[in-house]
């Protein structure tokens, strides 16, 4: 198929970008996001501002390391630190407590101690695993998120979840601690898979939905193509994403459920789809799709904001509709593991108008199976 999602290619003069910033508030404290072309040169320097010299564990993947942890570890290391690499296999089926477990006896062989620090270098698998790995070693060390997807640029990076899968289910380990940097460098994209990018496109979109009408109005693929464009839409979204966060850090009072918007039948579809057939942001993408038309039932969302909103996600190659022969029942059955479901009641996210969404409790199973026909 042809794609035109395309990332922006540097041209021979073009002038680098200017690093651009915004902060994350968390209680109590608060952490910095850098975004920049060319940032991981300088992340020693960029580390030394917030922590003193010491040993750290650089955590990534076998895709991502060969790419940049060389420049990191030099970088590191001319700035004084320690780094030492441990890569684990790249894909979701990392993100488990017995790969947590064989990366802190890693460090802790390394001669990582208290004062040591970890830094997570690839995309939301690598995150919430080495997120978690800080969290747990010597009951907790400073995290650094160096996110390489654009997913984990917008989305996992920010807002402190990391964790684990279990045999029962994605998630369902794992403890809130939140990153004391996080460093988006824009270049490290240009190496990611255009199916990738598309599935951060998901995520982007979802935010627009819920809260940014002005941003959905703006989408377009040839975002990602500009480098400016895209630098700064990076930003928004950490700041859409920030900001929901920090109403709800721990994801009690269901501000932060918001950003389930198009998850729950997503996950249904991922685990369906035995998390092979279809990546997260495209399960995400068809679940947006039943999500408008559960909103367009029982919330109002007039049918041509609906109809925009499918067709922005084509307009970035993300699915709308379920691949032929998709075991559908599988959905339904999917849909009793998710979290959201508490005690039988379902709290589903709606949209009444573009750039808001809100919890109701007002949908039935009834209404879900309805939406999922028609994907
Ligand atoms: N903590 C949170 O709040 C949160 C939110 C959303 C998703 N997540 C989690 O994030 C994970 C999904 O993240 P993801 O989509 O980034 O998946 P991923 O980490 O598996 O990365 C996708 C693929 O791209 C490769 N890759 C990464 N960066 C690359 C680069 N720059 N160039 C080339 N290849 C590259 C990876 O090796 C992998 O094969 C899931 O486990 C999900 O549960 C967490
Ligand atoms: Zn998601």
């Amino acid at each position: 198929m042809k794609r035109t999602v395309f990332l922006f290619r540097a041209g021979k003069n073009q002038y680098r970008l200017a690093v651009i910033s915004t902060e994350v508030r968390t209680t109590g404290n608060s952490y910095r996001v850098l975004i920049g072309p060319g940032l991981l040169e300088t992340i020693g320097d960029a580390i030394k501002e917030k922590l003193a010299p010491s040993r750290c564990a650089i955590i990534s993947d076998t895709n991502v390391a060969p790419l940049f942890a060389e420049q990191m570890q030099k970088s590191l290391a001319s700035a004084g630190f320690e780094p030492a690499l441990i890569t684990v296999p790249a894909g979701e089926h990392s993100k488990t407590l017995e790969q947590a477990g064989a990366v802190a006896e890693e460090m802790l062989r390394a001669g990582l101690d208290r004062q040591s620090f970890v830094i997570g270098l690839g995309g939301g698998v690598v995150g919430d695993l080495s997120g978690f790995v800080a969290a747990i070693f010597q009951r907790g060390v400073s995290h650094v998120q160096i996110p390489t997807t654009l997913l984990a640029m917008v989305d996992s990076s920010i807002g402190g979840k990391t964790g684990a899968n279990t045999a029962t289910g994605k998630n369902l380990i794992g403890v809130f601690h939140q990153p004391i940097l996080v460093i988006d460098d824009v270049e490290v994209l240009k190496t990611l898979p255009s199916r990738e990018l598309s599935q951060g496109f998901a995520e982007i979109i979802k935010h627009a939905v819920i809260a940014d009408a002005e941003m959905f109005a703006q989408l377009n693929p040839k975002t990602a193509s500009d480098a400016l464009a895209l630098q700064q839409l990076i930003k928004r979204n950490v700041e859409i994403k920030s900001s929901i966060v920090a109403k709800d850090e721990r994801d009690r009072t269901g501000e932060r459920a918001l950003l389930n918007f198009g998850h729950t039948i997503g996950h249904a579809i991922e685990r369906a789809g035995d998390y092979k057939t279809l990546l997260h942001g495209e399960a995400v993408s068809l679940g947006m799709v039943a999500a408008c038309d559960v909103s367009m039932k029982k919330a109002g969302l007039p049918e041509k904001q609906g109809d925009a909103i499918v067709d922005l996600l084509q307009k970035f190659e993300l699915p709308t509709k379920l691949p032929p022969n998709f075991p559908r029942q599988k959905i339904f059955d999917a849909l009793k593991f998710d979290k959201k479901f508490e005690r039988g009641e379902i709290r589903f996210v709606v949209t009444s108008k573009i750039g808001s969404a809100n919890l109701s409790r007002g949908v039935a199973m009834d209404d879900i199976r309805a939406a999922v026909e028609v994907l």
